[in-house]
């Protein structure tokens, strides 16, 4: 295969803004502004005959940080696919961007659950960033083909100095660290400038200085730049201060919440019907004890998240 094929190949499952399902004519109305970014009521899925959640309720505005958390198993990666539109709500109402899952993907940036690029991959990480742009869907519709490219190497650019990766970015993504491919897989996801980022475990695989400072960045893209951000993720820790909601899925049920409302003893215990305990460190990080993991096997942990 030649390394451009390779690589398109690495990043069909990486970070991008994803098409549009538009199935009908109606319902695409732009946000207005009013309605919520996300808003569920009394959302269920189920895959394979089996009901992971129910009854999630949630309403995410604009600009905020929501960090979707639980044991692995519960349902959080499918929870991103239901907000893609890619698999429908087995009950309630979904609502994304003000109108059906799917129907504003375009506005949205969406990084999979994965792992890294493989070492021997050539391609650099300026041109990994660029396939965000999806040729031309993007941005206003310029005349000529030189002015298209010279936007686009300006919003590369742009994007690139955003997350930081100005240093790294014309490497081989394959000689990148964990943590710069993540950086620059999020300026991928940034590109088309969405309202609102849906990231799987961005903080996978990462060291707790590459954790703080990509969770730093991801706090800056959302109430610095106005993003909407939904991120699943395992530790709250590391996201902890830069959030304003948190998603906490069990077998059955969720509790939706600012982080003081819901990572307490009581409310996780009765999510979870298990006693869980939530202790604060001295230096004010969260230990949550006895959270159970899910019975179910899970089988598409780094498999490259819902397609
Ligand atoms: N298409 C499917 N058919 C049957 N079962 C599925 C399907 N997709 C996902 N599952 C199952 O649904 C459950 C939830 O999967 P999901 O990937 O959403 O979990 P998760 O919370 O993201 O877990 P992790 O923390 O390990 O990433 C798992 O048991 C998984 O095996
Ligand atoms: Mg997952």
């Amino acid at each position: 295969m030649n390394p451009i094929a390779k690589a398109r190949e690495a990043v069909t499952h990486s970070a991008h803004t994803v098409p549009n399902r538009r199935a009908g004519g109606h319902d695409t109305a732009p946000n207005s502004g009013r309605d919520p970014v996300l808003a569920l009521r009394g959302a269920a899925v189920r895959v394979g005959g089996r009901t992971l959640w129910s009854g999630v309720d949630l309403r995410i505005g604009s600009g905020e940080f929501t960090a979707v958390l639980g044991p692995n198993g519960v349902g959080k990666s499918t929870m991103i696919k239901v907000l893609l539109g890619a698999l429908p709500a087995a009950a309630g109402e979904v609502r994304v961007l003000g109108t059906r899952p799917g129907q504003a993907n375009d506005r949205i940036g969406y990084l999979p659950q994965r792992r890294s690029f493989d070492a021997s991959l050539r391609i650099r990480g300026v041109d990994v960033v660029r396939m965000g742009l999806d040729g031309d869907r993007w941005g206003v519709p310029l005349p000529f083909p030189s002015a298209r490219r010279q936007a686009a190497r300006a919003r590369v650019d742009e994007v690139i100095e955003l997350v930081g990766a100005s240093a790294y970015a014309h490497r081989p993504i394959g000689q990148c660290s964990g943590g710069e491919q993540q950086r620059l897989l999020i300026a991928q996801a940034l590109i088309r400038r969405p309202e609102l980022l849906l990231l799987d475990e961005p903080l996978d695989s990462l060291d707790l200085p590459n954790q703080s400072a990509v969770a730093a960045l991801i706090g800056r893209i959302s109430h610095q730049e106005g993003v909407s951000v939904v991120m699943v993720a395992h530790d709250v820790n590391p996201i902890l201060h830069h959030l304003d909601r948190v998603v906490y899925l069990a077998e059955g049920g969720a509790a939706a919440g600012t982080p003081e409302e819901v990572i307490t003893s009581g409310t996780l215990t009765r999510l979870y019907g298990t006693p869980v305990e939530v202790l604060r460190t001295s230096d004010g990080r969260l230990v949550v004890v006895g959270q159970p993991e899910a019975p179910a096997v899970h089988t598409d942990r780094h498999s490259g998240g819902p397609s």
